[in-house]
């Protein structure tokens, strides 16, 4: 009989789609997907390190499966990902329950640790690798609507943002080879997906040798929008030192590169950047997002944005909430400052803005947001979008919902249409977070 494994995922994408090169791997030594927590023999949780809340989920995760351990002996689990990679043998001195502890360049080792684990003997590989891609293990998809999927391009990253842990659970950056995205984004759509998401810490800084030269983003990008204009193809993360108008004209010259830049901006005050050393300030970002408008007319832009970080004062603040407005972002990602442990930041700064001060600019921050992010789909109204249909509405199977190239989310009354059809839709009204409206016959050019 299969065993049977289950597995849960925090934190971004790329552990979404290392999740997928896990079951793949696990599943070539015997192990079968359940999603049910109740019947797996190993259960693994897929962790995240970025901010303090987001270990503290996991350590509360942890505790409440402690309750399956206890019922059944023979279960096996594991903490694999950027939380294993930070805190190592830690996780099994701390807790019990734990069995297995894998950083994200090991997972080739899962079989042979689990194998140990059943032995009895504890689990543990969190050896960085400067080589590591996956390139040729053919993830498992788990996602559910079977019309949108991730393809990760590159691992690791070399900047050095003050307060950032990820270049410490992650590594070195490294490319994957141009051949294996290209054949897994083609597979996927002879599958019949019908948008690929290339995934990266830096995609900006995608770099593969192929001996006779080095082959950039820009390049791979346009390859794989050519391998259907009905692929959609979209990218993340792009940083804002890195982004070229060369991308830009990219984008601008194939239709199925969707018009969405996911530009994290981080601070709107050029002394924070300077200290989270973010290689930019707010000219330069300002000056890049005038070349998107340029460039790419009908682009949409969204952000991620740090309040408190060391230092920040009233007016630092009050810059970041001004680079928001200005820019005029669709949607954004917003987070308090939390110190890791190990980084810069940690090591050099002071992280010195009180709690509450934080809560309040974050409300602060996140109510503007909402104000852009409504005008940004009243901007819509009255116009007609194409829609890829991802699959029936959250509310009712009366509507499907589906998203525009500029990422955003629509719904609409089913007709005749079924998932993965591209469909015009005029959009009549929307909510805060959904553009609504019906389909019609035109052709847009
Ligand atoms: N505290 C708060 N937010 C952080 N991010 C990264 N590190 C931290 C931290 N220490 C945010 C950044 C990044 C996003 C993925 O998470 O905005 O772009
Ligand atoms: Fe992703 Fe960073 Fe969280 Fe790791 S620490 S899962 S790279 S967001």
């Amino acid at each position: 009989m299969l065993k049977k494994v289950y597995i849960e995922t925090y934190g971004c994408q790329m552990n979404v789609a290392d999740s997928e090169v896990v079951v793949s791997i696990l599943s070539d030594s015997g192990y079968e997907l359940t999603e049910n927590i109740k019947e797996a023999g190993l259960i693994l949780i897929n962790t995240c390190s970025i901010r303090d809340n987001a270990e503290q989920r996991i350590w509360g995760r942890l505790k409440a499966i402690s309750h399956l351990k206890k019922k059944n002996n023979d279960l096996k689990v594991g903490i694999i990902g950027c939380m294993a990679e930070r805190l190592k043998e830690k996780l099994i001195e701390t807790d019990q329950l734990v069995d297995i502890v894998v950083g994200p360049d090991s997972y080739r080792e899962l079989p042979n640790l689990v194998t140990e684990a059943e032995s009895g003997h504890k689990g543990v590989n969190v050896l960085l690798s400067r080589e590591e891609t996956y390139a040729d293990i053919s993830p498992v998809r788990m996602d559910k609507n079977g019309i949108t999927s991730f393809v990760s391009i590159m691992r690791g990253c070399n900047n050095m943002c003050a307060y950032c842990v990820v270049p410490y659970v992650r590594g070195a950056e490294r490319s994957r080879d141009r051949e294996s995205v290209i054949k897994e984004a083609r597979e996927l759509f002879q599958k019949g997906y019908r948008e690929v998401t290339l995934l990266g810490q830096n995609v900006d800084s995608y770099a593969w040798n192929n001996n006779e030269k080095i082959l950039r983003f820009p390049e791979l990008l346009e390859q794989v929008a050519l391998i259907d204009p009905l692929l959609r193809v979209r990218f993340s993360t792009s940083h804002p030192k890195d982004i070229s108008d060369e991308l830009l004209y990219t984008i601008a010259g194939n239709k199925n590169i969707c018009r969405h830049i996911h530009l994290p901006a981080q601070s709107g005050s050029s002394r924070i950047l300077k200290l989270m050393n973010r290689e930019y300030d707010r000219e330069w970002y300002m000056d890049r997002i005038n070349a998107i408008h340029r460039i790419i007319p009908d682009c949409s832009l969204s952000t991620d944005m740090i309040t408190g970080f060391c230092t920040e004062t009233e007016e630092d603040h009050k810059e970041s909430l001004s680079l928001m407005d200005w820019t005029g972002f669709d949607f954004a990602y917003m987070f308090k400052y939390s110190e890791r442990p190990g980084t810069k930041a940690a090591r050099k700064l002071k992280d010195d803005v009180p709690e509450s001060v934080k809560s309040s600019r974050l409300s602060e921050m996140i109510a503007l947001q909402n104000r852009l992010s409504i005008k940004s789909k009243k901007n819509d109204i009255g116009m007609i979008f194409e829609v890829l249909i991802e699959g029936f509405s959250k509310r009712s199977v009366e509507y499907f919902s589906g998203r525009t190239t500029q990422n955003k989310v629509v719904v609409f009354p089913v007709g005749d249409y079924k998932k993965g059809d591209n469909v015009q839709v005029l959009i009549e009204k929307c909510t805060a977070a959904t553009l609504i409206g019906r389909s019609v016959n035109v052709k847009v050019c």
